[in-house]
Formats: structure tokens, C-alpha cells, sequence
């Protein structure tokens, strides 16, 4: 049985991978650890009801808890416990930069104290900054690193921790720097989940500047599967680009919701731009593509009407948000209220 520690479990991206690699995998344990911050919702691993599965509720920042969590004979370690949204950084960064760079050094030390074979960094394409409007030019894994949030900024500090790990202490690690997620149980702050809330609630959808900024979208699940190809067969100290090829504008993503939904466009509302908004993202996948062999499953169609799918079935999930202190959140963002639902 070989023995996984899994930190952000509990979160979007962090419950599928559990999700499909236990249900890939026979021989595989996890131990799940998450703070449960506002992002962390055990509902999102209720249906993970596995002997080989356990949850332990902790902070990656507190060195004593996590060296008691990591399993003795532990394989690998997979991080990808962050504070993870931009216009929250923006607000205030001190959480992100605790959590994404100390809690990230705490982890490699542990991954050093426990002898664990491989450290694998969920990272972001965002650590590599905005590509110029309308050009064509992508991502690789070349490119600058040249963060511009402050949630960028933390997660690309992240990334020379580890560094830092491998080079002085030859910890064996690797790392994904992945494109936009979207999927089923994603925090409704960020777009596509915000949209089809708003959208099924008669909400106004709240559209940043021009809605011209560009996405390179993927269904979360692929993400997973590359996370799994490169943790099996990456090359130790290398990063490797996610992306499926998808770029859209925010805009067009929105209508597509609205569409789907049988929903007038407008209810789409422009809202002042976030400030130093990254203008575009697109990926270059060559290298998990043809080193490891990898490619997306699922199609833009396909993945946003199952997700829009999920939403309209799980509504009991998402109101649970909606009516807690996400109100308050969204008002102070957008300077309205949420419809009670
Ligand atoms: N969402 C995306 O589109 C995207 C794209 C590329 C990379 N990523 C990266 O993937 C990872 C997961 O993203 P997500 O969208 O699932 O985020 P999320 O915000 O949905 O989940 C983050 C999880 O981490 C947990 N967490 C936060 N602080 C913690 C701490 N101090 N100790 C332990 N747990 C803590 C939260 O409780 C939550 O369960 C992040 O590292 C993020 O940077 C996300």
C-alpha cells in the first residue's frame, strides 16, 4: 500500500484528486489535511467514504501537527492547501504569504524529517505574470517567472522555497503550474461558479472592466490526471505547464453560462476592473504532453454544461455559502447584496 499525504484535501482541486486517485487506484492510502479555512468544506469529500482515506483537520503552517500527520513510509507528499484567491490577496496578503511560502517550507521540512520520496507543488500559471492582449504567445515552462498579485507573488515564492529544498537538502521535488480550474465544487467567488449562482438566482453577474481578459480553461479533473503523471514519471526539479489548449475571453464564458442557463444577458453587470488584472493566460502543454504522455479528457462543452449540471442539482451546497459569511465577502467586493435564497 503506498501512503499519500494530501494537504488543501478538502478544497476544489484538493477533493477530486483524492476522489480520483482512490477510486484509480487500489493500493494507494491518503492522509488528508486541511485547515477548513472559509475555501474547506468536508461536504466536498462526503462521498469519499473510504477505509483508505483519513481526515485530519490542520494547519500547514504548525510544524508539530503536520510531523505528526505525515505518515511513517509516507510516498509522496502533494500541496495543494494555498489561499488561493486573487481579490482577497488583493485585500490583504498576509494569509497568503503564511500560507503558500511558510507553509510550503514547513512541508518540505517535514517531507526531509520523514524520509518521503517525492514533494509535488500544485503552482499556477499565474507565477508567470500576463501575456500581451491578442498575441501569440504562451506560457512555457521558460517563461519568467514575474508574479503580479499578490497571490501570484506568494505562489511563485513558493516555487524557490522548493527550489531551495532540492538544491541544499536534494529533497525530490516536482512541480504543475496549471491554468484556470473550473469543475464541480469550486468556491462560488471565482468565475465560473460566481456566474452560474448569480445566474440561477437571478443575481446580476458581475463582469470585471471590458471582459475582455483571457482564460485558458480546464476541467479540473484533467488537471488531476496530469498532477498523477507527473508525480508517477516528472523529472525530479522540473515544472511542468497544465493547460487545454482553451483560451476564452471572461466575457464569452459568461454568455455561455447565461445561455445554458436560458438566462437574459442582461443580467451581466460591469464592474470596475481588479486592480493590476493579468490580462491573459495561455498555456503551453507541449511538455506533460509529450514527455508524459498526457491530454485532457474533457471537452469545454461538455465540462461546463456537468458542471452547470452539478450546480443545479447541489443547490443545498451552494446556499449553505451564500448564507454564510460569503455574503459579507461579496458584499464588501461587489457593493451588493446576494438574493436570499
Ligand atoms: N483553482 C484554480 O484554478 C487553480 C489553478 C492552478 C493552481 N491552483 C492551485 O491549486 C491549489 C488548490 O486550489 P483550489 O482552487 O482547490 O483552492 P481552494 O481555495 O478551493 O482550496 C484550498 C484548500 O486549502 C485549505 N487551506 C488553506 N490554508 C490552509 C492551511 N494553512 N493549512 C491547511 N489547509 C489550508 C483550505 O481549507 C481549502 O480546503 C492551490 O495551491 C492553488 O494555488 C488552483
Amino acid at each position: 500500500m503506498k501512503k499519500f499525504f494530501v494537504t488543501g484535501g478538502a478544497g476544489f482541486i484538493g477533493s477530486a484528486f483524492v476522489r480520483l486517485v482512490l477510486e484509480e487506484n487500489e493500493d494507494i492510502s491518503i492522509v488528508d489535511f486541511d485547515a477548513l479555512t472559509y475555501a474547506g468544506n468536508l461536504e466536498n469529500l462526503k462521498d469519499v467514504d473510504d477505509a483508505r482515506h483519513t481526515f485530519i483537520r490542520g494547519d500547514i503552517c504548525d510544524r508539530d501537527s503536520v510531523l505528526n500527520a505525515v505518515p511513517d513510509g509516507c510516498d509522496a507528499i502533494f500541496n495543494f492547501a494555498a489561499e488561493s484567491h486573487v481579490d482577497r490577496s488583493i485585500h490583504s496578503a498576509d494569509e497568503f504569504l503564511r500560507t503558500n511560502i511558510i507553509g510550503t517550507q514547513v512541508l518540505l521540512d517535514a517531507a526531509r524529517a520523514k524520509n518521503v520520496r517525492r514533494f509535488v507543488q500544485i503552482s499556477t500559471d499565474e507565477v508567470m505574470g500576463s501575456l500581451p492582449d491578442e498575441s501569440d504567445d504562451y506560457f512555457t515552462e521558460d517563461s519568467p517567472l514575474q508574479p503580479n498579485s499578490p497571490y501570484a507573488a506568494s505562489k511563485a515564492a513558493a516555487e524557490f522555497v522548493l527550489r531551495a529544498a532540492r538544491e541544499t537538502f536534494g529533497v525530490d521535488t516536482v512541480t504543475t503550474r496549471c491554468g484556470n480550474n473550473y469543475g464541480p465544487r469550486q468556491f462560488p467567488e471565482k468565475l465560473i461558479p460566481l456566474m452560474i449562482a448569480n445566474a440561477i438566482n437571478d443575481d446580476p453577474l458581475p463582469v470585471y472592466g471590458d471582459g475582455k481578459n483571457v482564460r485558458d480553461w480546464i476541467f479540473v479533473d484533467d488537471h488531476c490526471r496530469a498532477i498523477w503523471k507527473v508525480y508517477e514519471n516528472g523529472r525530479s526539479g522540473e515544472a511542468y505547464n497544465i493547460g487545454a489548449r482553451n483560451e476564452k475571453y471572461n466575457i464569452d464564458v459568461v454568455k455561455s453560462i447565461l445561455d445554458a442557463l436560458g438566462k437574459p444577458h442582461d443580467l451581466i453587470a460591469f464592474v470596475t476592473d481588479r486592480l493590476g488584472h493579468d490580462r491573459r493566460y495561455a498555456i503551453d502543454p507541449a511538455k506533460v504532453e509529450d514527455e508524459l504522455g498526457w491530454k485532457p479528457q474533457m471537452t469545454w462543452e461538455n465540462g461546463l454544461q456537468s458542471t452547470i449540471d452539478w450546480y443545479l442539482n447541489n443547490q443545498a451546497w451552494v446556499d449553505n455559502i451564500r448564507n454564510g459569511e460569503y455574503r459579507n465577502y461579496y458584499k464588501a467586493m461587489y457593493g451588493a447584496e446576494l438574493k436570499a435564497t
